[in-house]
């Protein structure tokens, strides 16, 4: 009898890869089957990894393998039937990023968690990063004292990815909860975690997924990779305000008439700020002089490291009962947060964020 922790995979596409390596080089974790509605990507991925239990559907895969925890690696419009069903039949669910595509499916994931006591663990993959465990540190030492402001980009001057990703049916929406869903998690992270109470936010839709550049640069990431939807937006911003009087501001496209692309993560207060890419940075002052101050410690980017960490600590905390760093709550607070935005950018009018 193998006391390992028994793993299932539904949505073997892209993302799945990472999770699965991962997986794979826990000697604590038995990766037993995988699940697809598309066949051939199933048989594909069972062939590449060697996993013999194969399914097209998730209650086939439920109700026949013998797993403790699953991997939703679906489409976004898929998270919430899929970890539901996973909840209710008893196992402990690591989702991905973003939770759901509206607060309403996020909540009643997160009642399917707490009824059935299985944890839901949401894949906000940024968290897991040595820069954001070293702005947690400086923050708990105070080194920024009140934390007042933050402004993110996660801006693509050509890189709608296609497939499911423009089809607002699949993804339930473009950039903002694709990738701003990243930026707008960490920043309140990294921030303390202050509660959201308005936004203001605006939409556009106005180059679509450019289908007239011809030297264009594959974004896919899916491996859905058909080009024939796009219904979603192509540039989000917007400001979020919070409880304790602080504010964020994002910006996120999948297409838009800039020079190059940027991502940029910034925070700032009383006492001292920060930038995190292209590589962490602190500002304050010492001594009444401006004062930059760069890390010896090897603080780049290495998204590898970042999906090992994050599924290493969804194990750790199947295993161990850990408390959980990215708990269902959490992607709960920003669904509010978009499905505020893309409200706001529809009335064109502040939207206040209140719990139920
Ligand atoms: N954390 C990150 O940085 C990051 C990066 C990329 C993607 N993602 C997220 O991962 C998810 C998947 O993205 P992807 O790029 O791998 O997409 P993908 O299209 O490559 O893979 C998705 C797979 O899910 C399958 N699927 C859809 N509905 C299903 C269902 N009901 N049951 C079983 N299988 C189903 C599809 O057939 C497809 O094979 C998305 O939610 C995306 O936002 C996260």
């Amino acid at each position: 009898m193998s006391n390992k922790i028994k793993i299932g995979i539904i949505g073997v596409g892209s993302i799945s890869h990472e999770h699965i390596q991962a997986y794979k080089k826990m000697p604590n974790v038995e990766l037993v089957a995988f699940c697809d509605i598309n066949p051939d990507q199933l048989q594909k991925m069972a062939e590449q990894y060697g996993v013999k239990e194969t399914f097209t559907t998730k209650e086939e895969m439920l109700e026949k393998a013998d797993i403790d925890a699953v991997s939703v690696c679906t489409w976004n419009a898929a998270h919430a039937e899929c970890a539901i069903a996973a909840l209710n039949a008893g196992k402990h669910v690591l989702c991905e990023k973003p939770m759901a595509t509206s607060v309403e499916e996020g909540k009643a994931m997160k009642e399917a968690a707490d009824k059935n006591g299985k944890l839901l663990m949401i894949g906000f993959v940024r968290r897991f990063g040595n820069d954001a465990r070293i702005i947690t540190d400086f923050r708990d030492n105070d080194f920024f004292g009140d934390m007042y402001y933050g402004k993110a980009t996660y801006l693509r001057r050509n890189g709608n990815p296609g497939g499911w990703f423009g089809d607002k049916s699949r993804s339930g929406g473009g950039p903002l909860i694709d990738l701003g869903v990243h930026v707008i998690d960490l920043l309140n992270y990294l921030m303390g975690q202050p509660k959201p109470i308005s936004v203001y936010g605006a939409t556009f839709q106005k180059l679509f997924d450019r289908p007239t550049i011809k030297d264009s640069v594959d974004y896919s990431s899916s491996t859905a990779n058909e080009k024939n939807i796009c219904d979603v937006e192509d540039l989000a911003s917007a400001m979020i305000r919070f409880d304790n009087g602080a504010v964020i501001s994002i910006e996120a496209s999948f297409s838009l008439n800039l020079k190059q692309d940027e991502g940029t993560i910034e925070m700032f207060g009383t006492k001292g700020g920060a930038r995190l890419n292209p590589s962490l940075e602190l500002y304050t002052d010492m001594n009444g002089y401006m004062t930059d101050i760069q890390l010896k410690t090897p603080t780049a980017l290495d998204m590898n490291g970042l999906f090992y960490n994050e599924i290493k600590h969804f194990v750790d905390c199947v295993a161990n009962g850990i408390d959980c760093l990215t708990p269902a709550e959490d992607g709960v607070t920003i669904m509010r947060i978009l499905d505020a935005i893309y409200e706001s950018a529809e009335t064109g009018h502040e939207v206040l964020i209140k719990e139920d």
